[in-house]
């Protein structure tokens, strides 16, 4: 069997946070921002609103698309490194909300890689327990874990969430996952200070501190290399590949990243400048739009990339 895709759909709290609008409170403007990021907007979640809020409206819409029952979905995998409270899930309870009666649930904490990493999670597990319909769930609040007086990091995210039906295809079916690769590097200087979430190790709610030039040329670097390896272990080549949908972490990043690889940045997906970083959210809310607006087809082939704390990067091939 092959695991394809039935439905996507994003969500994005409706509070808009402008570069204007932050410029208020923090010594920055819009054009520091919108040059060095691309950045122009972000959603942030309101008083009361989490993660697994966003993530229960993006897998409603999902399932409406194709007026699909919950109670058919045999798996919920939700990836989110900003989950509601440290425990329970916030699987379980987008398995409660939507009556998913039948679906065992759990988090995956892959940071800004997470989409990659469940997304071959559960074509991994489709295949091993011959599973028919898997919910993957994307919800991030980022907003909650930053320091609003820390111009150097706030500016860099936003909350959104992402939802996408899978289900088990036939080996002869023209959409699929063709392939995911996945790495971690754990070395301390990666865990400990290029890209974390700093406070005590019990504390849920310290700040996200990053050395941000370091981070960039990790992410060039190394979400490069991901895309070499996945494209050559399966005898293809970037003429192959009719969209890149990179992390939307930073324009610049994913300016670089085309320039390096001689990719045309028209046929890279981008939509940074209207969500911010929302971490494992950023890539189905980058793909949702551009099938909305009729630039992915059905039938095209979709080079993922992503890479986030940890460091954890990988890529995923598709065809939609
Ligand atoms: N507004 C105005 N000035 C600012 C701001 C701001 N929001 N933030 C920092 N500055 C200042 C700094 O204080 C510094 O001032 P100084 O020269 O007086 O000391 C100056 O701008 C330059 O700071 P740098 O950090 O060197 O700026 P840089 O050009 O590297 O840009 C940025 C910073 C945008 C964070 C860049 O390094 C970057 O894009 N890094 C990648 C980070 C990223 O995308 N992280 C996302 C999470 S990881 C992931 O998802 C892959």
């Amino acid at each position: 069997m092959k695991t394809a895709i039935s439905s996507i759909a994003g969500y994005l709290p409706s509070k808009i946070i402008t570069n204007d609008d932050l410029s208020k409170t923090l010594d920055t403007t819009h054009e520091w921002i919108f040059d060095r990021t691309g950045i122009e907007q972000r959603h942030l979640v309101s008083d009361g609103e989490f993660a697994s809020d966003l993530g229960i409206i993006a897998a409603k819409k999902a399932l409406e698309q194709i007026n699909f029952d919950p109670s058919n979905i045999d798996a919920i995998i939700v990836s989110t490194t900003t989950s509601d409270r440290r425990f329970p899930s916030c699987a379980a309870r987008i398995q409660g909300e939507l009556q998913a009666n039948r679906a065992f649930a759990f988090d995956v904490a892959a940071a800004c890689a997470g989409f990659i990493y469940t997304i071959a999670i559960a074509d991994s597990m489709m295949k091993s327990r011959q599973l028919q319909n898997v919910l993957l769930v994307c919800c991030e609040t980022l907003s909650l874990f930053v320091d609003w007086t820390d111009r150097s990091t706030c500016v860099l995210f936003g909350d959104g969430a992402g939802a996408l039906l899978l289900n088990a295809a036939e080996d002869d079916s023209p959409s699929g996952l063709v392939a995911t690769k996945l790495y971690t590097d754990g070395s301390p200087e990666k865990y400990n200070s290029i890209l974390s979430h700093n406070g005590p190790q019990n504390d849920n709610r310290g700040y996200t501190t990053m050395m941000g030039r370091a981070v960039f040329k990790y992410a060039i670097e190394n979400m490069s290399a991901s895309m070499h390896e996945i494209l050559t272990e399966n005898n293809m080549t970037l003429n192959d590949i009719d969209w890149i949908i990179p992390h939307q972490a930073n324009r610049r990043i994913l300016e670089s990243l085309c320039k390096m690889k001689n990719f045309p940045l028209e046929k890279m997906i981008i939509t940074t400048q209207d969500h911010a970083n929302t971490s494992s959210a950023s890539i189905p809310l980058a793909m949702c739009r551009a099938i909305e607006n009729g630039r992915i087809k059905k039938g095209q082939t979709i080079l993922m990339t992503a890479l986030g704390a940890g460091l954890v990067y990988g890529s995923a091939i598709i065809k939609y």
